[in-house]
């Protein structure tokens, strides 16, 4: 098992390892106080490791209830939360106790916001199942549901108390599951690590996740350490969302998912910083080449005006501008503040 500390306003562990499902419990009683929990999950993931998780965390003392909703994005609203809250008053749950988070980024954000917000905030652990989780959304406190109004729109900042990785949980999830989480992988190598996105680029990816896993949650960790509260550096990592978000919105959120719209926005933005000179020449060949080895899409046949629009609607625009991402070269990222003019003609649009 590998450990990766985040030291953040509150300091955790990442664990990341084989089997760790069948000890979460055990890892859990090391790392908090509470014995009793409530385990958050979706009607998917309970299928396949929801019993487990509970065996683990009654073997290691704790009292368990468990509360399933239906998969999909659709769950990540306030009508789940408040069944949530229900559910915790009943249980009689109290700021004593914890919740578990175990799923993918949708359990995560809900359980997350849940914890935030229950009794102004109770303790959580995240136990995430899929690659995007596992990598990018359990690590580092964002948490989230949706509005009509857009997704991730009502959130709050709450860091978990410990993180675990079971990469063994990765096995259950379809091809195209995994190629999306794949995205943010990509882009951890972009920003900051031309090690990382060689290794993706030369070695068999599916043997090596453990090994992956850490080295993307410890540039997160470091990103996170550096700038919890998102007013800078942390910006970084949305390399490619700023586009990913306006193909997602343009697909109404269900036409496309989330990293094969991500996938798109690197490549097309590192396209273009190549010819303006912003960027080193072949880097957007080899982007091109790893996102094709992860069976992602580069492309896109969208108008960019329509994309502009779009984008001009992320969560990342301020009424000055808005804050681009571009990859100088691999593993060298900056956040160059545009306005919204220049942001224009960056594009190609009118
Ligand atoms: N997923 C982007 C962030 O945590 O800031």
């Amino acid at each position: 098992m590998e450990t990766v500390n985040v030291k953040a306003s509150k300091c955790y562990d990442i664990l990341i390892g084989k089997g760790l499902l069948d000890n979460c419990g055990e890892l859990s009683a090391k790392a908090v106080k509470a014995r009793k929990a409530a385990i958050v999950t979706d009607d998917n993931v309970d299928r396949y490791y929801g019993e487990r998780a509970v065996k683990s965390f009654e073997k290691a003392g704790f009292t368990v209830v468990k509360f399933v909703f239906p998969h999909g994005e659709a769950s990540k609203s306030h009508s789940v939360l408040l069944k949530l809250y229900d559910f915790l008053a009943e249980n009689g749950f109290t700021r004593s106790d914890i919740l578990i988070a175990l799923g993918g980024g949708v359990v995560g954000d809900l359980t997350g916001f849940a914890a935030a917000t229950y009794m102004r905030g109770i303790e959580f652990i995240q136990i995430p199942t899929t690659v995007l989780s596992q990598v990018d959304s359990s690590v580092g406190g964002k948490t989230a549901v949706d509005i009509s109004g857009g997704k991730n729109l009502v959130g709050a900042f709450h860091q978990p108390s410990l993180v675990i990785c079971d990469t063994d949980t990765l096995d259950t999830l379809t091809p195209e599951f995994f190629a999306d989480g794949m995205a943010e992988v990509v882009k951890y190598g972009m920003i900051r690590s031309k090690e990382l996105f060689d290794l993706l680029c030369e070695q068999d990816i599916k043997s090596n996740m453990p090994d992956i896993i850490k080295r993307c949650v410890s540039i997160k960790a470091q990103v996170v350490a550096n700038d919890e509260f998102d007013r800078g550096e942390r910006a970084l990592l949305n390399f490619g969302h700023t586009l990913g978000h306006a193909i997602e919105k343009h697909y109404n959120f269900s036409g496309i998912t989330h990293g094969y719209a991500v996938a798109i926005g690197m490549s097309v933005f590192t396209h273009i910083a190549e010819s303006k000179g912003i960027c080193h020449a072949g880097t957007s060949a080899k982007l091109d080449k790893l996102l094709e080895k992860c069976a992602l899409p580069c492309t896109t046949d969208i108008d960019m005006n329509i994309l502009y629009k779009y984008s001009l609607g992320d969560k990342k625009r301020s009424s000055s501008g808005i804050d681009i991402i571009i990859c100088s070269d691999i593993g060298e990222s900056k956040v160059d503040k545009m306005t919204i003019d220049e942001y224009a003609a960056f594009l190609g649009v009118l």
